[in-house]
């Protein structure tokens, strides 16, 4: 297993201010499974760009030696028609297209200038098979959850012959059994000879598959670690990331639990979509001055429909209960209502909800509270570029300045991004969805600190995790929800990951 498939050789990669990737190497041998791990900004994505044609020769430093010979890729076709195929950070399926169009966008089969539906959906099968779908090839993509849509990217690297597969965290936004399912297809594709690489914050999960683990520090290489020289720690992988030991993952917590400040009250909502059916039964929650509360549950738990819901009604039809804050009923039918009661939503989709891509870091800090950086309802752009800089500092956001558009930062800096916009709000209770998804562990315990600096402030704290043990590691107290309701309420004492599990389990009994 020594032949080396592949191996970039000095790569340098730099945009206008930024130097992203600075003399890197990276070796990667035939049939394994190569994990590239960093911080937030390290350069992981922009070296996978550079590698599959994304970035064309020309516009970086550097060799590519593939299957032995220097490559040097003007498109993206260049590289797939030599079988490297690389399914991005940001799933780029058509929502509304079969799952069969999409696997053969662009790359149609054809009988006499005609689409040969039948041929196409007899592949599609044959690939959905290959990748455990059980779903018809002409059901739309938005009618599949993530989990299925990343398979379905997988079944369409497949339809290309691929030999060496790249995935840029592939996992981030999967539950604990759709990754698994994820990562088992992997091993299985190992089996068969295949390469790939893997991008990922969740060191688990590289533990589990890797052979060989590259870390990159500040856009530069700091090692590779052979797996089957003996058990590598995800401490050991830390240290390479972040530059020194870290010895605990969660900030320290003494808690000064005050008044009730939100009630959400006998909350039943319909679904958006399926308009008849009831989604969320009965939901009553209370989060107090100085608590950091957390909801757990299962994918389609309906923790983010509560939260939406809650916030502006901005998921839901025939909405019916109560919202208080401090013990007062408040009108929460729109955002700006909902944000003037003192509620603010963090999303766990920050690209089509949190952040406004094509405007900059600036200016998406700001919008959620223009008021605040206008003097006589002009925008004071000192002002604005200085609340900008201090969340940029804090939240220690990865760029060459304030003025970087959102689009161009790196995925778990734009979500640092989404986090100041709502924390500028000064909100009451800050509602987090996922608020560590794709962030890398130094910075998802910058948050951790700045979730108890702000509880320590007064301030509610509601946090939907799917990472048992970042909730655990965080909260005073969680509900566990499961099939639209509240199943049970821990207290941090009560909490575990069994226990959360059992309450779920029963409750599924139950109904
Ligand atoms: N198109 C671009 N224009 C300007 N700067 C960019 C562009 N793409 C990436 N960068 C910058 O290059 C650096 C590396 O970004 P990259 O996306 O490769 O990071 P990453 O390691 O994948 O991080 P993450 O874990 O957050 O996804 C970052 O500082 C980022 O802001
Ligand atoms: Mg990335």
């Amino acid at each position: 297993m020594d032949n080396i498939i592949l191996e970039m050789r000095g790569i340098t990669k730099t945009f206008p201010g930024v130097k992203a990737l600075d003399n890197v190497s990276f070796k990667v041998r035939e049939g394994e499974i190569h994990a590239l791990v960093g911080e937030n900004g390290a350069g992981k994505s922009t070296l996978m760009k550079v590698l599959s044609g994304v970035y064309p020769a020309g516009t970086y430093e550097g060799e590519i030696h593939y299957d032995g010979e220097v490559r040097r890729f003007s498109t993206i076709s260049n590289s797939e028609d030599i079988g490297i195929i690389i399914i991005h950070q940001e799933l780029a399926l058509v929502p509304l297209l079969s799952i069969a169009e999409n696997i053969f966008l662009g790359n149609e089969i054809a009988k006499n200038g005609v689409i040969d539906w039948p041929a196409t959906f007899a592949r599609t099968q044959g690939l959905l098979e290959k990748v455990g779908l059980r779903d018809s090839p002409a059901t739309r993509i938005t009618d599949i959850g993530v989990g299925k849509q990343q398979l379905v990217e997988i079944a369409k690297a497949l339809s290309k012959k691929v030999r060496l597969l790249i995935l840029d965290e592939p996992t981030a936004s999967l539950n604990e059994t759709d990754s698994d399912a994820l990562l088992t297809l992997l091993m299985e594709f190992r089996k068969q000879g295949m390469t790939s690489i893997i991008i990922s914050h969740k060191l688990n999960e590289i533990r589990k598959v890797a052979d060989q683990i590259t870390i990159l520090r500040d856009g530069g290489t700091v090692e590779t670690l052979d797996c089957h020289g003996g058990d590598i720690s995800e401490d050991r992988i830390i240290k390479g990331m972040v530059g020194r030991d870290m010895e605990d993952r969660y900030p320290p917590r003494d808690p000064k639990i005050g008044e009730v400040l939100l009630e959400v009250k006998n909350w039943n909502v319909f679904h958006q979509n399926h308009r008849d059916r009831q989604f969320l039964h009965d939901i009553n929650i209370n989060v107090r001055a100085g608590e950091v509360v957390g909801i757990a549950g299962l994918m389609g738990a309906g923790r983010t429909e509560t939260a939406m819901s809650v916030f502006g009604r901005s998921w839901g039809h025939k909405i019916t209960g109560d919202v208080l804050m401090r013990g007062a009923a408040v009108d929460v039918s729109t955002i700006p209502k909902a944000i003037d009661a003192g509620l603010a939503y963090v999303t766990e989709d920050r690209k089509h909800l949190g952040l406004v891509l094509n405007s900059n870091i600036l200016q998406n800090t700001t919008l959620a509270n223009l008021a605040a950086v206008s003097s006589n309802g002009i925008l004071d752009d000192h002002k604005e570029a200085e609340v900008a800089s201090g969340y940029r500092t804090k939240l220690r956001i990865r760029s060459h300045s304030i003025y970087q558009e959102a689009v161009n930062l790196s995925g778990g800096n734009q979500q640092k991004v989404v986090l100041s916009k709502w924390l500028f709000t000064n909100p009451e209770v800050l509602i987090l969805d996922e608020p560590t998804r794709g962030i890398d562990v130094g910075a998802k315990f910058e948050i951790y600190t700045i979730i108890n600096q702000l509880a320590s402030e007064g301030k509610g704290i509601l946090m939907i995790s799917s990472e048992m043990p970042e909730l655990l590691g965080t909260c005073d107290r969680i509900y566990v929800m499961n099939e639209g309701r509240i199943v049970a309420e821990l207290s941090r004492e009560e909490a575990s990951q069994e226990s959360i599990m059992r309450a779920i389990m029963r409750s599924g009994e139950k109904h």
